[in-house]
């Protein structure tokens, strides 16, 4: 019998676009005895399982888990030691607000191998479709991606520290703290201080609210902005490019 070496790999699908994935994202796919794959990622990504893949679904749909994250650890191991080659299909980069980190610490003492192939994270892809550089000479010169909820399900205290600089604040799972997050940059008094909201980005779901500092409670209100949402904070959102639809060019050259 042919027994596999039990191994995971971590993958990152990429932010939304189904062309937004490594090359070795793909190899990782069409390689996997079994996937486990998340909410946010786009299942036409699934075409490049074999027809044997196992394939399940863990993420969260409608406000309810399919797993805890403790059964999906299990459940990886499992399906390890069963089938052989275990992929955790995740958003955008596991290694960022992507608990790749922690299933790899899990599944290691139980034998498995392990590996990782980075994605393109939302923090750092889901603007560039709205033309919003991140830096850019004269606005600025750095940015910072922060949770907005942490563990303890509060808004993570480096948002305070990141107002107080120039850098361009970039804030995940921030929706739910839109109020807080406008109370601690207007007492920096940076009520004028331009923001994006972007949500679905890249795929073709996108909604965006475009505000300053002091309107953008109201502009998410009017537009319906809701999750899964990035919020960018900084001078960089009125630097905006005009862009073609990059999307539409791609296949109207390849067909
Ligand atoms: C648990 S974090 C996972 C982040 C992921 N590992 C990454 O690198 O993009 C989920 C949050 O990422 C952001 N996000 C992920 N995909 C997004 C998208 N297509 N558009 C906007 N925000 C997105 C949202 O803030 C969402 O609440």
């Amino acid at each position: 019998m042919n027994i596999k070496t039990p191994k995971l790999t971590v993958v990152g699908a990429g932010p939304g676009d189904v062309d937004l994935i490594t090359i070795k994202g793909i190899k990782a796919i069409e390689s996997a005895d079994v996937i486990l794959y998340d909410a946010l990622i786009n299942e036409e990504l699934l075409k490049y399982a074999s027809k044997n893949t196992e394939i399940i679904f863990v993420g969260k749909r409608k406000g309810c888990y399919a797993f805890q994250q403790e059964q999906i650890n299990e459940l990886i191991v499992a399906k390890a030691k069963e089938k052989g080659h275990v992929v955790r299909l995740k958003g955008g980069d596991p290694f960022i607000f992507g608990r790749g980190a922690e299933e790899i610490d899990y599944v290691k003492p139980f034998g498995l191998e392990t590996f990782v192939v980075p994605g393109i994270s939302s923090a750092i892809a889901v603007h560039a479709y709205q033309g919003i550089p991140l830096t850019k000479r004269g606005a600025s010169e750095s940015f910072w991606v922060i949770t907005g909820t942490t563990k303890a399900h509060q808004l993570s205290e480096d948002v305070a520290i990141a107002a107080k600089s120039t850098a361009t604040v970039i804030i995940l799972m921030g929706m739910s703290k839109l109020d807080e997050i406008v109370r601690v940059f207007s007492s920096e008094n940076k009520q004028d201080t331009p923001i994006a909201i972007i949500q679905d980005g890249t795929t073709e779901n996108e909604k965006v609210g475009f505000g300053t500092i002091s309107t953008i409670c109201k502009v998410v209100e009017e537009k319906e902005l809701a999750n899964p949402s990035i919020i960018v904070i900084g001078d960089v959102v009125k630097e905006r490019v005009e862009l073609s639809s990059l999307v539409k060019n791609l296949n109207e050259n390849i067909s």
